[in-house]
């Protein structure tokens, strides 16, 4: 039987990051499942001609990345995901367990009030409603009342749009590849942000793109970096987050959107704008759907405000693009599940959406407070209301060190090469996910133990891997 061997081609670095790199986004897209089995790590080196100590290593940083669990005499499996104890809903599956290490490595939203809404809006469903409809198939552009409602949510973020411009998806990251099954054939050029949501890169991958970063700077993505690639080559699409940036949370401001916005027609990109966590922003510069209607489709999701189970996104692109992303929508799963875009869409309709959204923001401004006064005097982006912090790694240490040096007190971070889409220009710096952790007193503890980390007498040369 053939063993699992990761494509390692076009990709840069030393060969067992090559490897962990591969194992990442084969577990982020779902073909590596938890409880699987690799192979031994001398097949491994075997198939693809590298020495043992190389494929040991990968799986060694896989361990302490909590990606992997291996067990002397037994092999290596891809880890799964803490098991709920008894007493626990499904709502609590994913996050971690109130003891054991402490997971900041996890970019779900702070725990809302969501389960007393949804218990009453299934309730209401079950008496009121006729349900058959919820279990038929459905045109893929979902019912019409489900659709308004997502226009009326979308009004609500400052995207203005039309019916037949707004496409339901299976959240963000459905629509991201929706969306780029749409506009892109293999060979395409993407740019994206120097540092991007990891996903994205597997996906391009997965599609036959070519993915090219675009350098960043304190104020984030860089317009005349862009608009030097987009002279060299021809860029089809441009991937972004413009309000709080995964993962260094910055907001592109007004005059620099308008800057992009300007190169995207000078070149004639397409501007894919991932919104997810706009609805964490009270207030916010102009959407680029906004600016440039025409060439913008626009992402967002009600993962981050509302929670991520729901599985409700949407895209709002021009007309004629948001039918070609309805076509991918149905080639990919026909349609998102009715019953979800329904509660969705009851709880936009009676005001409980915005009012959990509200709560979020709230508790997602608390815990970055938090944030602020534990790791207070390190250089820690912790503006007001994005979920994640990056940190940049003081001297004497390298990201990689310092998310080691957390994994092994406990604590899990992301280190910057996570997020970056050419590995060789990452920066020294780390994410940290204000929400994943559910009681605030282990959130406190965590950070307290960064800080304590960098703070402390380093340990000497080393610490540094
Ligand atoms: C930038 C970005 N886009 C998309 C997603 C996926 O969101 P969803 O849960 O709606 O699929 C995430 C999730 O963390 C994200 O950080």
């Amino acid at each position: 039987m053939a063993i699992w061997t990761p494509s390692l081609t076009g990709r840069r670095g030393p060969k067992y990051r090559q490897i962990l790199d591969a194992l990442t986004e084969e577990i982020e897209a779902g073909t590596l499942v938890p409880g699987m089995r690799l192979p031994p790590h001398r097949d491994l080196a075997y198939a693809l001609g590298v020495s043992a100590n190389t494929t040991s290593r990968a799986y060694a940083e896989g361990v302490a990345r909590a990606l992997l669990r291996g067990e002397v005499g037994r092999g290596t499996y891809v880890r799964e995901l803490p098991g709920p104890a008894p007493h626990e809903g499904p709502m609590d599956l994913c996050r971690p367990p109130a003891e054991g290490p402490i997971d900041l490595s996890r970019n779900l939203p702070a725990p809302g009030d969501g389960a007393m809404y949804l218990a009453q809006t299934l309730a209401e469903l079950s008496r009121g409603a006729d349900l058959r409809g919820l279990l038929d198939y459905q045109t893929e552009a979902g019912q019409p009342g489900q659709v308004v409602a997502l226009v009326r949510w979308l009004e609500g973020l400052g995207v203005p749009s039309l019916r037949d411009e707004v496409v339901i998806t299976i959240g963000a990251q459905h629509g991201i590849l929706a969306t780029l099954m749409a506009v892109t054939q293999p060979g395409d050029l993407l740019a994206t942000e120097a540092l991007t949501y990891a996903p994205l890169r597997a996906m391009a991958r997965r599609l036959g793109l070519r993915t090219r970063a675009v350098a960043m700077d304190g104020k984030g993505l860089s317009p005349q970096a862009l608009d030097a690639l987009c002279r060299e080559a021809s860029v089809r699409a441009l991937y972004l987050t413009p309000t709080f940036q995964t993962p260094t949370g910055v907001t592109l401001e007004a005059d620099r959107r308008a800057e992009l916005v300007a190169i995207a027609r000078r070149h004639d990109l397409l501007v894919i704008e991932d919104d997810v966590f706009g609805s964490l922003a009270p207030v916010r510069p102009p959407a680029l759907a906004t600016l440039a209607p025409e060439r913008t489709i626009y992402l967002t999701s009600l993962s981050k405000c509302l929670g991520p189970g729901l599985r409700v996104g949407m895209a709002k692109a021009p007309k004629a693009l948001a039918e070609c992303i309805r076509g991918s929508v149905t080639l990919s799963c026909w349609m998102p599940p009715p019953l979800m875009a329904e509660v969705a869409a009851c709880w936009i309709r009676e005001g409980s959406a915005t009012r959990m959204a509200e709560a979020r923001q709230v508790g997602t401004a608390r815990r970055r407070t938090l944030a602020r006064e534990v790791l207070g005097g390190l250089d820690a982006g912790v503006g007001d209301y994005a979920p994640h912090v990056w940190l940049v790694a003081p001297e004497g240490w390298t990201a990689d060190s310092l998310r080691a040096e957390a994994a092994r007190r406990g604590v899990w971070i992301t280190e910057g090469a996570a997020f970056a889409t050419d590995p060789a220009t990452c920066p020294e710096a780390v994410r940290i996910c204000l929400g994943h952790e559910a009681d605030e007193g282990r959130l406190r503890r965590g950070l307290a133990c960064l800080r304590d980390i960098l703070s402390g007498p380093r340990g000497g040369s080393s610490l540094i891997l």
